[in-house]
């Protein structure tokens, strides 16, 4: 990894702004050519479900198998219609969106259907009509029809990119007699008599190739080849392969949960949505907050992902794949570096929103402020390492990440001669309820402890990446000296960590004191009264004692629970997780409990009464953390160990884990725990402090 040095292109493109620094726009991920469309007319009526007599109406979402299926009837001055639709986007075949529309009509009529593929689409907060897509034509090639287009010209320099949607279609009894196609639009149109109660269906393949993975001249011939391929294998066949590797996914990944249906549903439903995000075969991919299920957040790539997201994927579907979140941070460094310059500063800064690895939100609070989001880079490497016992990417890609990072800090620190100390102003903690705060808890201990890593690690690499990255001994003493003088921000009396300088200085009260009628708070309040107020939107002091739980005890972390927790109003989806787990393990079970069905409800039951702007996949994470490390207690930072309870409710759980290369299930019931090895050659752990090695299975009892 070449870091560069003297590199201003980008940042001086940054300077355009009204204040220098800030990057030039907002970045958004466009909305796809849609390509799941078919009109449907009976009879010359155009079949509407918002205008026509509806009968029944069902859709379910089968996650184990990954299918989608929407039955309704309906009533029409001759009888009535019955469709079925079932649709799947393929695990294995990377490109395909397989539908089979099937309709059942008690009487003789006329249909036609016209599936279609339409680049003429819009994003939801766009400015008026603009659209994003530039056509560049439509193709009909033997059965298939595709369109090509391609993402507009924009005075960013963000990279463009060219798409070929393709689609071929199979309807057994109907026929193909007419095609239509217009700029960005293509249409296929079939029609025939449908005879009383024998259901006609039709099958529809639709593909999406870019050039992100394919040469733009070989779009538009692999696309509609790939489309009439998939026509000629037909649905059935294409589903049983999808279920399968569906199967597969879930087979060392699910939860099972007995006795707590709600709980089971939940966790069930947010494993589904992860497993569909990411499956980490490209480095270059990554997870947003709402995943591509809204246009909230813009698709874009948080800290979520390293903080929440990382874990999950490093236990239920492999190290590779962890691995590979990894690499998309260092693929994006020196775009990290160039971030970093544009504030003035040395080291390396990692977005806190990106797709290219540029930050690409403009508010200062965000961009300046959020400067947190550069540990959790680093805590990910460290975790990672501790999982796997791998210590090969954090001496080599890992380190130059790390050395980004930490000399980051160490320019974003100053002295104050006045305390003597090395502090951090002008931040925004997790908590974004107060902006522009002083020597933030969590940000300080978490700058200090990447020094500190940093410095260890410097130690232990080869010396070739000390000299690749020049660095001097009198730097890492100055490394040193801030360490040794950070300041921190503590309560001696209530022997507490303070959230920042003036936290203590506010109008303190419990979240309980919010009339009902204001909450949420972000959603009746000014903002200027949220963040005057004491309301703590997400973990802050405690995501610190969550990360660095190894460093702290539990009479600590009880301390700091009892006072931030009543005031944490938990409008962050990833809130309630990291409670959940510090609840359990201080011992408040009710509440641990209480915070994961929060977490792993939150979309099915709309608790934050913003499931409309798409679902909270990041935070989903969050719902398999309450379990594994709340719950049953698992630690992996230094040794593996588990420390389980059984919520009072549920009569058991159970999940794996993927641990060094071997595949771990752990079963909790109300008397015992029992760990069975499912794959690989045995492992040691503790349970409650007390060590065990497991070879095929364990029983441990939890009435001690
Ligand atoms: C949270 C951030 C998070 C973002 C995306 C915000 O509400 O405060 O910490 O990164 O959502 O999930």
């Amino acid at each position: 990894m070449v870091i560069p040095k003297n590199r201003r292109t980008k940042a001086e493109i940054w300077a355009v702004w009204w204040k220098n620094g800030y990057p030039p726009y907002f970045g958004k991920a466009i909305n796809s050519v849609n390509i799941i469309g078919i009109h449907v007319i009976i009879d010359n009526t155009v079949l509407d479900l918002n205008k026509q007599k509806v009968l029944s109406f069902n859709r379910t979402l089968d996650m184990q198998h990954g299918i989608l299926k929407r039955e309704f009837s309906i009533e029409t001055d001759k009888g009535i219609i019955n469709v079925v639709a079932e649709r799947f986007v393929s695990l294995a075949e990377k490109e395909l969106l397989a539908i089979s529309y099937t309709i059942n009509s008690s009487y003789e009529a006329n249909i036609i259907l016209k599936p279609y593929l339409d680049a003429n689409v819009h994003n939801l907060d766009s400015n008026y009509d603009e659209t994003f897509w530039e056509m560049l034509g439509e193709f009909e090639i033997e059965e298939s029809m595709a369109i090509l287009t391609k993402t507009k010209e924009n005075p960013f320099g963000a990279p463009r990119f060219t798409v070929a949607a393709a689609m071929s279609c199979w309807a057994e009894g109907l026929v193909c007699n007419k095609t239509f196609s217009k700029s960005g639009y293509v249409e296929m149109e079939y029609s025939g008599i449908i005879k009383p109660n024998i259901p006609v269906t039709l099958e529809k393949f639709s593909l999406i190739f870019t050039d992100r993975d394919h040469a733009e001249d070989a779009l538009i011939p692999r696309s509609t080849r790939a489309a009439s391929r998939a026509r000629q294998v037909g649905y059935s066949e294409l589903k049983e392969k999808h279920i399968s590797q569906w199967l597969g996914r879930w087979h060392d990944a699910d939860v099972e949960i007995e006795g707590d249906d709600a709980a089971q549903q939940g966790i069930r439903f947010n494993l589904f949505h992860l497993l569909s995000t990411y499956s980490g075969e490209d480095p270059r991919l990554n997870i947003g907050p709402k995943g591509f299920t809204g246009e909230k957040y813009g698709g874009a790539t948080y800290w979520d992902t390293e903080a929440y997201c990382l874990p999950v994927y490093m236990s239920i579907s492999g190290q590779d794949v962890a691995k590979q979140l990894l690499i998309y941070r260092h693929i994006q460094l020196p775009e990290a570096y160039i971030n970093a310059q544009a504030q003035g500063l040395k080291g390396a800064l990692f977005p806190m929103v990106t797709f290219t690895g540029l930050e690409c939100h403009n508010e200062w609070e965000i961009t300046f402020e959020e400067i947190h989001r550069n540990g959790a880079m680093v805590y990910a490497i460290y975790n990672y390492t501790h999982y796997t016992g791998k210590t090969d990417y954090i001496l080599n890609e890992g380190f130059d990440v790390i050395c980004g990072v930490a000399r980051f800090y160490a320019d974003r620190v100053h002295f104050s001669k006045n305390k003597n100390k090395y502090m951090i102003h002008g931040v925004t903690g997790p908590n974004e309820y107060e902006n522009n705060i002083n020597n933030n808890w969590y940000t300080n201990r978490l700058a200090s402890w990447c020094l500190e890593l940093f410095i260890n690690l410097c130690k232990k690499v080869d010396s070739s990446k000390l000299k690749e990255h020049d660095i001097s001994e009198s730097e890492l003493a100055l490394m040193n000296d801030i360490i040794t003088n950070m300041y921190y921000c503590e309560d001696k009396e209530l022997n507490i960590f303070i959230q920042h300088d003036t936290f203590m200085d506010k109008d303190l009260m419990p979240v309980s004191d919010i009339p009902e009628n204001e909450r949420p708070i972000n959603q009746n309040w000014s903002w200027d009264k949220v963040l005057r107020s004491c309301f703590i939107k997400q973990a802050d002091v405690l995501q610190g004692l969550y990360f660095f739980n190894h460093l702290y005890d539990n009479e600590t972390i009880k301390r700091n629970f009892d006072f931030y927790e009543p005031m944490t109003v938990h409008e962050s989806s990833l809130s309630p997780c990291v409670h959940s787990i510090l609840a359990a393990q201080i011992g408040y079970q009710d509440k641990a409990v209480e915070m994961y069905m929060r977490t792993s409800r939150l979309d099915l039951d709309n608790i934050n009464n913003d499931t409309d702007d798409g679902l909270h996949i990041t935070s989903m994470a969050g719902s398999w953390l309450s379990i594994v490390q709340g719950f049953s207690g698992m630690r992996n930072i230094n040794e593996l160990s588990f420390a389980p309870f059984l919520p009072k409710e549920w009569k058991s759980y159970s999940f794996k884990i993927n641990y060094r290369d071997n595949i771990l299930k752990v079963y909790v019931t109300s008397e015992n725990v029992h760990f069975e090895l499912i794959r690989g050659e045995g492992l040691s752990f503790k349970v409650f402090d007390k060590e065990y090695t497991l070879k095929d299975t364990l029983k441990i009892s939890l009435k001690q």
